[in-house]
């Protein structure tokens, strides 16, 4: 059996969709990597749920009430049915103080998620749903778009926008059809098509202008 498997083995565990795996200000006593299925992280809101990111296979969450001992930072919500270590602090810290490239990858992982953190702020700061829709798109696709002929091509789950941009899902469709009639946007079967950044932002000038 290879490690992965054995490691599977031994902390693996199935969670079905919805479930709750712990709450936003609870004690923390585990660290979870995503095996198979995607994993809301979640901020409760006086206006609603804002999903703070959504995790997929390879990633992993729950370190930080272990690193600072405090409480979690925000909730953890199955989005799909999947397959997680569960490893609790002893295990954890053994990983870390074992293994440098782990070491590496966490903190990695932890810049990068405060650079995201960071764009989420900026987008939320954009009181027109419109804007906020078009910068999160644009910056997607400068920082993860694959070039295509028409443009810059987003692998992005649209019913995933609402929460992470704290819009309803109506004001997101909205927000879509809007930027699509003014062709800064293109939707396609794959994602979100965005043909000319340029032409995208001079639009969200023009928007944040007229608000
Ligand atoms: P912890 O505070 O233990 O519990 C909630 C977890 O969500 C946290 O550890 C991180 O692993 C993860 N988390 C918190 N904020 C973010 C964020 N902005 N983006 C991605 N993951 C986050």
């Amino acid at each position: 059996m290879s490690g992965e498997d054995q490691l599977s083995q031994r902390f693996g565990r199935e969670f079905p969709k919805g479930h709750v795996l712990f709450r936003d200000g609870e004690p923390g006593h585990e660290m979870y990597v995503v095996q198979s299925g995607r994993v809301n992280i979640t901020k409760s809101l006086q206006t609603g749920e804002l999903v703070l990111a959504t995790l997929g296979p390879g990633e992993f969450f729950g370190e930080m009430a272990l690193l600072n001992n405090q409480p979690r930072s925000a909730g953890a919500v199955m989005a799909e049915d999947g397959r997680l270590l569960v490893v609790d602090p002893r295990n954890f810290e053994a990983m870390i103080r074992g293994n440098g490239e782990i070491a590496a990858r966490l903190i990695k992982k932890l810049s990068g998620r405060l650079q995201e953190a960071d764009e989420q702020i900026e987008d939320l700061l954009l009181h027109n749903p419109t804007s906020r829709v078009v910068q999160h798109l644009v910056r997607a696709s400068q920082r993860r778009g694959r070039a295509t002929s028409k443009g810059a091509l987003v692998a992005v789950k649209l019913d995933d926008l609402h929460g992470r941009l704290g819009l309803t899902p109506d004001a997101v469709a909205q927000a879509i059809e809007k930027a699509v009639k003014s062709r800064v946007i293109m939707l396609v079967p794959e994602g979100v098509l965005v043909p000319d950044a340029g032409k995208a932002k001079k639009y969200l000038q023009f928007l944040e202008k007229n608000a």
